[in-house]
């Protein structure tokens, strides 16, 4: 069920925040009009340089675009360049076996939980075999459940692909995480400060909703045009990532502190 990591860190933890990298098959392929291999080594070089003190990097899924083992091989390649710990979970077009063959504590039947110290970093999976929504196990929410009430010291992590709660894109709240409360039930029985993490939507997002803050980042590849009922491309589409800086966190009083980067200097297509 999980893999526990120690760590020598207490009260803070950094981490980058990448998502929906749709990786192809071949190293030079192109996915409109974009090499997602080339945008996603852009947004990793600009995260070392900019956060050379980040603990680990996490993935929220759609890390193929296409679910083969060649998409993996080619993941594989470029993380092999990373010096720093891998965390995935798998997307809607990702296959959950192929990308724990890359990264095995990615979960699939059974949540993954990493212990860092302080921190707990709960990794779900939400991927439904030919779906785009995405639907979370009785089996994971037990066991979420199960982690949350023995881990009162600690504080969570939730990394999902799915948004657990709309995000005012009619076409995206469509195929979103289809049992939505009860993730959001799971976590608010608890009553405590936690830290989710999503993808899928291409877009930046922040909310607050009473403990809980929930975060999407904009994919390293191609993004969204918020509040849209139709799927549109974003006017300022550039490849981009997130930080994430948790400082003197205990039970009651949460420090996040994020900031979203996007990779200007990109010329799409070059
Ligand atoms: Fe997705």
């Amino acid at each position: 069920m999980s893999k526990n990591i120690q760590s020598n860190h207490t009260d803070t933890l950094k981490f980058v925040h990448i998502t929906d990298t749709h990786l192809l098959d071949q190293a030079d392929e192109i996915f409109h009009s974009l090499n997602t291999k080339e945008s996603l080594e852009l947004v990793l070089s600009h995260s070392k340089t900019h956060y050379p003190d980040a603990d680990f990097i996490l993935f929220t899924g759609d890390i193929s675009q296409t679910g083969s083992k060649e998409s993996y091989i080619l993941f594989e390649s470029v993380i092999q360049q990373c010096d720093l710990p891998i965390y995935c979970v798998p997307g809607n077009h990702d296959n959950p076996e192929l990308l724990q063959q890359v990264v095995p504590n990615s979960p699939n039947g059974s949540i993954s939980i990493i212990k860092l110290g302080n921190f707990c970093l709960v990794l779900l999976n939400s991927w439904v075999e030919g779906q785009h929504h995405g639907m979370i196990s009785e089996h994971s929410l037990q066991q979420l459940d199960v982690h949350l009430q023995n881990s009162q010291e600690q504080f969570n992590i939730i990394a999902i692909h799915h948004p657990p709660v709309p995000i005012n894109s009619h076409w995206l709240d469509q195929i979103a995480l289809q049992n939505q409360s009860d993730l959001l039930q799971t976590l608010n029985k608890h009553g405590r400060n936690t830290l989710l993490l999503f993808g899928h939507v291409h877009q930046e997002f922040d909310q607050q909703l009473d403990q809980l803050r929930l975060l999407a980042t904009p994919s390293s590849c191609h993004q969204f045009k918020a509040n849209s009922d139709h799927m549109a491309p974003s006017d300022t589409s550039q490849p981009a990532y997130r930080y994430i800086s948790l400082n003197d966190i205990d039970s009651a009083d949460a420090s996040v502190d994020t900031e979203v980067h996007y990779i200007e200097s990109y010329e799409p297509g070059h």
